[in-house]
């Protein structure tokens, strides 16, 4: 598989500050269909999309499709089609969060494409239920994404929601993550299992997925 992480510095050209913020905001909301400006309104309204747009694609999906980055594109865009315009749309702005560096935006297209052939296809629908072998295959899967972070914003939520459909597929009921939600230890544990990955090492998260598919 091609290395996804092509993560170079940020270049001139571009930066986060690229990103549109809702005027009135004080650059705190992203500019949004809905002229949102308040924080609290805007988590209040992603959570409702997001429950909306679950129960969509649960009915769209069948049990043994074979998710691809068009897939995911299709997530994105249920989930927050009806609040950004970009949904469903890779980002074109370099981004990073706490000094860590995702994959540089003009190399999304091909990672994504690369991640879904050599990653994402081949392991859906999973051919095991062994809560280890799939913890195996769904830590990989959500380490990688999250290193090319193809959207502005909303990734962990767009593959948290696409690992429980296909927990689904091997016959989990879904998987809660409600306890790195939070954003306290549990949180960090779950950045320190990203991090870690992008030095191959894939077990942190591994322990994570198996802990959401037993909760
Ligand atoms: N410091 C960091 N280093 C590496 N990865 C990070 C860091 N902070 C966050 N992440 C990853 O990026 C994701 C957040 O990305 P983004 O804001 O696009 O998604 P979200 O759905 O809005 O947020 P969340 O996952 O917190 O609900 C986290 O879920 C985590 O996987
Ligand atoms: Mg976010």
């Amino acid at each position: 598989m091609k290395k996804i992480s092509k993560r170079h510095s940020f270049s001139s050209k571009y930066s986060t500050t690229d990103i549109e913020f809702e005027t009135g905001s004080k650059n705190r909301v992203l500019k949004n269909k809905l002229g949102i400006i308040s924080i609290r309104e805007m988590n209040d309204r992603e959570i409702i999309e997001y429950v909306k747009g679950t129960k969509k694609l649960a009915e769209y999906f069948s049990f043994d499709h074979s998710f691809s980055h068009v897939d995911i594109c299709l997530i994105h865009k249920t989930i927050f089609g009806n609040i950004y315009e970009w949904a469903g749309e890779y980002r074109n702005v370099e981004m990073s969060k706490d000094g860590f560096v995702f994959a540089r935006a003009k190399y999304i297209p091909d990672l994504m494409k690369e991640f879904s052939k050599s990653l994402l296809q081949p392991q859906t629908p999973p051919n095991t239920n062994s809560s280890k072998d799939l913890s195996q295959i769904l830590a990989k899967i959500h380490v990688e994404f999250i290193l090319i972070h193809p959207f502005r914003e909303g990734n962990g939520r767009t593959i948290r929601l696409l690992l429980s459909m296909i927990a689904q597929q091997a016959q989990y009921a879904g998987m809660d993550f409600g306890f790195i939600k939070d954003k306290g230890k549990e949180y960090k544990r779950y950045i320190t299992a990203i991090q870690s990955g992008m030095k191959g090492n894939y077990e942190l998260m591994e322990e994570i997925i198996e802990q959401a598919l037993s909760c």
